[in-house]
């Protein structure tokens, strides 16, 4: 055979390792909406990156006449790219091959992937469509499945992770992305359970379709599983390129600075605005974000999720930074048993790659409630109270206006490693807030009155004047400064300059005992 003959047979097995299960099942998967392994890849990585490994894999199973069945690829098309020029490894899941189910030699490949990850410091991207465990292999897959979670577990807080489910996955297979950093999925063909509405009408009795068990809203909304719900997979795959704007390669790493046109000294009026004279009206504190970081975009993780705390990613001054705020417009921005997960999963995101913390809060306190004790709060609040405690990078707190209680203390106190911890004049800095206080101190005195609401009032005013102010804490260096509310922005990037070589650690050990 001359090389040309030789190349020519080259040509066509790659020709062929690209058809993956064929036309028919391609159409299949095109008619219910979805995209081909390769074509999510093209969506995903700048174009003409991507280069492809172990192309003429093939599962090693002779049962069921599986022998006679070997497709190039097993179902998984594997390799590295580059986003925004940086390097990333991805594995995609071929549904048309064998519904995407997870093979010896399909897990082989994906655990190849992780170890060059690993090795080479740079992120990994999973695309998830598959059927779960291949059924004919029996425990051969389950075992690569555990080869796989074990992986995800020795790359956590070394390289990001970030798995996007675009199909079904389904038992044991959800804990793969569960373990990695970022989920994303795709309203209406996305799922992920851990069993299906069959298992779950036989058991319980519950009458539920895959959508309302295990679709994106549920999970971006009500499990939290789910970082990010889209409305398509152009749209999914778009942002997860967004997402590494802000995500550094490897834990040894710094993320991304970006140039921007935003005057690092931009002072904004609009901050005057944005808190009511009324301590008890609402605003929305994604109005303060926008006003503050560069060019007003805010880059939100779990928004469906614990609306009552935001967290999510920005630049400030170029400083990509992690954010993590109160809500005022949901709840009052109190602390719920979702917010402090949702807060304390985010806040040991960004500490374990080096992305520096800014923390804007009004916080009431944490929600009282039967379903609230009884649920854990006090095991829940302590994970955050925990993340920020721990966490290592530079961390700047703004004060915008309550800070009560508890509250006080976990959202990133000077207590708890603060470096720079500013407040705006609405400032309210004490145990509780006037009412509740009042109630307390003088209650005989208000019963025994002629007019309790009146003397209620009074001890109110008197109560807001001696301690709900900012200027107690800055008396004592709790917070570093008062400021203006419109120099927040260039009070904010010049902390975050100021902190830029930051080196705090933590004692020697294992690992902490974070209350799970
Ligand atoms: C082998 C599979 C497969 C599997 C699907 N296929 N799942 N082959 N092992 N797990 C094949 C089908 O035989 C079919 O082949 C093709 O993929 C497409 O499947 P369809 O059923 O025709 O597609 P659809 O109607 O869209 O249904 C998709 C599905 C369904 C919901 C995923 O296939 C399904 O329920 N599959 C089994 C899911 C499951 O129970 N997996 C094990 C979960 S436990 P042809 O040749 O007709 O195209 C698990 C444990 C993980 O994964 C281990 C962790 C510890």
């Amino acid at each position: 055979m001359s090389i040309h003959d030789k190349l020519k047979k080259l040509e066509d097995l790659r020709r062929e390792s690209e058809q993956g299960g064929g036309e028919k099942r391609l159409a299949a998967q095109h008619a219910r909406g979805k995209l081909s392994a390769r074509e999510r890849i093209d969506l995903l990585v700048d174009e003409g990156s991507f280069v492809e490994l172990d192309r003429f894999v093939t599962h090693r199973s002779t049962d069921f006449g599986l022998d006679d069945q070997k497709i190039l690829g097993d179902g998984v098309v594997t390799g590295y790219a580059t986003v925004h020029g940086r390097l990333v490894y991805l594995f995609s899941q071929d549904f048309t091959v064998f519904g995407g189910s997870l093979s010896e030699a399909h897990a082989e490949k994906i655990v190849k992937l992780q170890e060059l990850a690993l090795k080479n410091g740079a992120p990994i991207v999973g695309l998830n469509d598959s059927g779960g465990a291949r059924i004919q292999e029996g425990v051969v897959s389950l075992g690569g499945y555990a080869d796989i979670f074990l992986r995800n577990t020795l790359a956590s807080g070394v390289v990001p992770q970030i798995s996007v489910v675009l199909g079904p996955c389904a038992g044991g297979a959800v804990y793969s992305p569960a373990i990695t950093d970022f989920i994303y999925m795709v309203r209406g063909t996305s799922y992920m359970f851990v069993t299906g509405p069959n298992v779950v009408k036989t058991v319980t009795h519950e009458d539920i379709d895959m959508e309302g068990l295990g679709g994106a809203d549920v999970h971006a909304s009500k499990s939290g599983v789910a970082h990010f719900a889209c409305d398509s997979e152009a749209e999914c795959l778009a942002s997860v390129r967004e997402l590494f704007h802000f995500i550094p390669q490897n834990n040894t790493e710094l993320p991304p600075s970006r140039g921007t046109d935003d005057p690092h000294d931009r002072q904004d009026e609009r901050l005057l605005e944005v808190v009511p004279d009324n301590p008890n009206r609402p605003y929305d504190m994604r109005d303060v974000i926008t006003h503050v970081v560069d060019e007003g975009s805010f880059y939100e993780v779990h928004r469906q999720f614990a609306a009552n705390i935001l967290v999510g990613f920005a630049h400030l001054g170029g400083h990509a930074v992690g954010i993590v705020a109160n809500q005022p417009a949901v709840l009052a921005g109190v602390l719920d048993i979702d917010a402090s997960d949702k807060g304390a999963r985010f806040v040991r995101f960004c500490d374990a790659f080096n992305i520096p913390l800014v923390v804007f809060e009004d916080v009431p306190g944490f929600l009282p409630g039967v379903a609230q004790e009884h649920g854990g709060i006090i095991r829940h609040g302590a994970k955050l109270l925990f993340a920020f405690s721990e966490a290592t990078v530079p961390k700047v707190t703004l004060i915008t206006r309550k800070a009560y209680g508890g509250a006080y203390d976990v959202m990133n106190s000077k207590h708890v490693r603060g470096d720079v911890n500013l407040a705006w004049p609405q400032a309210e800095i004490a145990v509780m807030g006037p009412k509740g206080a009042v109630e307390i101190l003088f209650r005989k005195e208000i019963a025994e009155s002629e007019s309790p609401e009146a003397a209620t009032e009074t001890r109110i005013q008197e109560y807001r004047d001696l301690l709900a102010h900012p200027y107690i804490a800055a008396s004592r260096g709790y917070v570093d400064d008062v400021i203006d509310p419109r120099e927040t922005r260039p009070r904010l990037i010049s902390a975050l300059d100021m902190l830029r070589n930051k080196r705090d650690e933590n004692p020697r050990k294992k690992h902490g005992n974070m209350p799970l």
